[in-house]
């Protein structure tokens, strides 16, 4: 695995790989890797020539007080895990080239950024398009994967690349989980033994809620209020949002009228755990 540092090397690279008719494939991640990452780059892996991932903790998504500081790293670990799961490029860039002296332009979605988590975290969507932006126009990559976990990244993400004409298919992938089901995250590193085993009824609570959807139920109230007794909160679990929606728009819906997002935001100890599944109403 060949590493890059210099946003001009990546992009003369990709743009050789590209005149010589080969297909790109962008994995973003900001490091820490854990096996969903790794699911990412084996499910894009023979969907092109080069499998590039990029490894940079993005400053201008983290707001004030948020955890840009002590979020987890470990370069030599992730270095590894690439090589090992068969990456062609490791991007990582260093955070005064991407953001220079004098730096101003940033990328804004509005509306699907509006609910769930651009409630309690106003920067953060901001800063996810204009990183992933400017990591796309540096790899120049066909087509970009993003896990589900973070759905509303996604929709935000293909939002832009829609709205934006960007010429890059935008993938989803499933969300990959603990034996115990709890989604995986690179904050999992935050969650202490008894916080971790409190953890999974973020799992619990949306397995709670499809069984209940199963049976027929209909009313958003009542599947909200069954996730929250499963969630209960307590000393170090506090709910940031529990929210029904319309996958495509996030608006909020109280039926289930047809596929929708059931969404959730978990403050556990100091880790703010998110986690969803799209309830299918029975016929
Ligand atoms: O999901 C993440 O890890 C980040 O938000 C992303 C997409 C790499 C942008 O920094």
């Amino acid at each position: 695995m060949r590493i890059i540092e210099s946003i001009p090397e990546m992009q003369q690279a990709s743009e050789s790989w590209r005149c010589a008719g080969k297909q790109i494939a962008l994995v973003p991640t900001m490091g820490y890797l854990h096996e969903g990452h790794l699911e990412l780059m084996r499910a894009v892996r023979p969907r092109c020539d080069v499998l590039v991932i990029s490894i940079f903790v993005n400053p201008t998504q983290f707001g004030p007080g948020e955890d840009f500081e002590r979020y987890p790293r470990d370069l030599d670990r992730d270095i590894r895990l690439a090589t090992e799961t068969g990456v062609d490029i490791a991007f990582i860039p260093h955070v005064d080239e991407m953001y220079s002296e004098g730096y101003q332009t940033f990328v804004n979605v509005t509306g699907v950024t509006t609910p769930l988590c651009g409630r309690s975290r106003p920067a953060f969507f901001r800063g996810v398009t204009t990183v992933v932006t400017k990591l796309f126009h540096i790899v120049k990559p066909h087509r970009a994967i993003f896990g589900e976990k973070d759905f509303q990244q996604l929709v935000t993400i293909r939002r832009m690349a829609q709205d934006l004409n960007m010429d890059i298919q935008i993938i989803g992938h499933p969300i990959v989980r603990e034996p115990d089901g709890l989604a995986m995250s690179s904050r999992n590193a935050y969650l202490t033994p008894e916080q971790r085993r409190k953890s999974t009824r973020l799992h619990r609570s949306l397995k709670e809620a499809e069984v209940l959807v199963r049976k027929g139920e209909k009313n958003g109230e009542a599947i909200l209020k069954k996730v929250r007794e499963v969630l209960a909160e307590g000393d170090d679990v506090r709910i940031d949002y529990v929210q029904l929606c319309d996958p495509t728009t996030l608006k909020e819906v109280d039926r289930i009228s047809g596929p929708t997002l059931l969404a959730m935001a978990v403050h556990v100890g100091i880790a703010r755990l998110i986690d969803n599944s799209v309830l299918i109403p029975s016929p």
